[in-house]
């Protein structure tokens, strides 16, 4: 077999998997039991050693198991492992309450509460908006993720097979299209006015204003495939929101931590969220999201609605506080910068090599390359997607990819000059063979992705 060594060991523990995991919790891609991970590589249960550009969903910003982030784990489980902060004061919660105060954009006075997974803190924003503006309705846009509660899953426009037979979702939801550049329905010159003018069309036609709590959003489009909006269209969405006391909620759980080149992609647009949601890397792999909001707003919400047992957990609190230092002392952000645009740059230099890549985008290191049929029709190729992910796995490079068709690159941001370059030499490779043929139509019954 061409690629990574696979023994029985490896088929046992998916075997396994199948027999007593439920379906609905796993996106199938490779045969990849992981046994050791350490900075931008992993090590498989066989042996093989793969350069991570997933980094588990863009939740190890600062590395597999930094040293920094395993001894404060270490050090705190020598303390205490767990007391709930819903009855009792910890100092890990407190002082990381204050640092993401510090570090989240708007200088006004904040409040924040800890969640489990993302998720739980959309359900939570949704809550904080409604409770404040005692107003029912929430907007938000088509093909965005923002998880899988009820409250998140009903605020999520991804795709039809997330909510197929699950309703009835959260009523008073409103879908608007999201500005996207390459396949939007504008182009160049109308795409402002085009996306800003529909959404003041509802607010004139079927949607009161003053019915709309929040208009929840993310500052770039994750898992649609990295669609990054137009900074005017991002003032206009705010100005509009003001004008009629709309709250703008940012779902930064994918952008947060340093993943486009700044602590929040909100920076980007120089948007001063009224809620902002965090999750995935605040602690390095720990579980922890949560809520910052204006003062006001949880002012307003004042009665015990919003607490999980084991949120808020102090070992997870240690390691986003060491998570947010290194960020900062180890310049990740920097590094974001300067490895995101190497990569953009080697992938736009492919476009002339290769016509299936239809367009390159993104932020520091959260980047997207669309894989299409034809540059012109940009009609998605999902099964050459597909294979060209396998063939990276089979040469020793975890790629991902989401919205079917778009390749998903998000190493640690760590990742350093020669992980780079071998894993676009890996790409590289990996399109041609695909182009070539070389890469079965087999691989396409494993390898389904998001
Ligand atoms: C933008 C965004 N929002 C929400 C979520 C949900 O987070 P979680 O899986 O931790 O519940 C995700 C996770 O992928 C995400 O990318």
């Amino acid at each position: 077999m061409y690629g990574p060594i696979i023994t029985q060991k490896t088929k046992n523990i998916i075997e396994k998997e199948r027999k007593y995991l439920s379906y609905t919790t796993r996106v199938p891609y490779y045969p990849l039991v992981v046994d050791y991970a350490k900075g931008c590589i992993i090590k498989d249960i066989e042996g093989n050693e793969f350069i991570d550009f997933l980094s588990s969903a863009a939740v190890i910003n600062t590395g597999h198991n930094h040293p920094r982030i395993v001894n404060a784990i270490k050090k705190q489980i020598d303390k205490f492992i767990h007391y709930t902060p819903a009855y009792m004061y910890h100092k890990p919660h407190t002082d990381l309450a204050e640092k993401l105060t510090e570090i989240t954009p708007g200088n006004f006075d904040k409040r924040v509460a800890f969640g489990l997974s993302g998720s739980s803190s959309v359900d939570g924003a949704i809550k904080a908006a409604r409770c404040f503006t005692k107003r029912p309705k929430i907007v938000s846009f088509l093909r965005s993720y923002h998880g899988t509660t009820m409250g998140a899953i009903s605020v999520s426009g991804y795709n039809i097979g997330m909510k197929k037979n699950l309703g009835p979702m959260m009523p008073d939801v409103h879908f608007i299209p999201y500005p996207d550049s390459y396949r939007g329905q504008y182009n160049n010159e109308d795409l402002i006015s085009g996306y800003i003018g529909s959404f003041k069309e509802l607010l004139t036609t079927i949607l009161p204003p003053e019915e709309i709590a929040a208009v929840i959003y993310e500052p770039i489009q994750g898992d649609a495939g990295v669609i990054v909006p137009p900074i005017e269209y991002c003032k206009e969405l705010n100005r509009i929101c003001k004008e009629h006391g709309i709250l703008l909620i940012a779902d930064e759980i994918q952008t947060g931590f340093g993943r486009t080149g700044r602590m929040f992609a909100s920076e980007h647009f120089d948007i001063e969220p009224d809620i902002l949601v965090f999750g995935k890397a605040v602690a390095s792999g720990m579980p922890l999201s949560g809520i910052v909001a204006k003062k006001e707003i949880f002012e307003s919400w004042n009665a015990p609605a919003h607490f999980f047992n084991t949120a808020g957990n102090p070992i997870s609190c240690v390691s986003a506080i060491e998570t947010i230092d290194i960020i900062k002392e180890e310049g990740l952000m920097e590094n974001a910068v300067q490895r995101g645009k190497y990569i953009q740059d080697r992938f736009r230099a492919l476009m002339d090599k290769f016509d299936c890549i239809g367009d390159v985008r993104g932020k520091g290191l959260l980047i997207g390359v669309d894989i299409v049929k034809d540059p012109i029709t940009k009609e998605r190729d999902i099964n050459k997607t597909a294979k060209i992910c396998w063939r990276c796995w089979e040469k020793g490079l975890i790629l991902a990819f989401f919205s079917g068709s778009v390749l998903r690159v998000a190493p640690p941001l760590t990742l350093n000059q020669g992980e780079a370059e071998r894993a676009m030499d890996i790409i590289e490779e990996s399109i041609y063979e695909t182009e070539q043929g070389m890469v079965s139509d087999e691989v396409l019954k494993e390898i389904k992705g998001w």
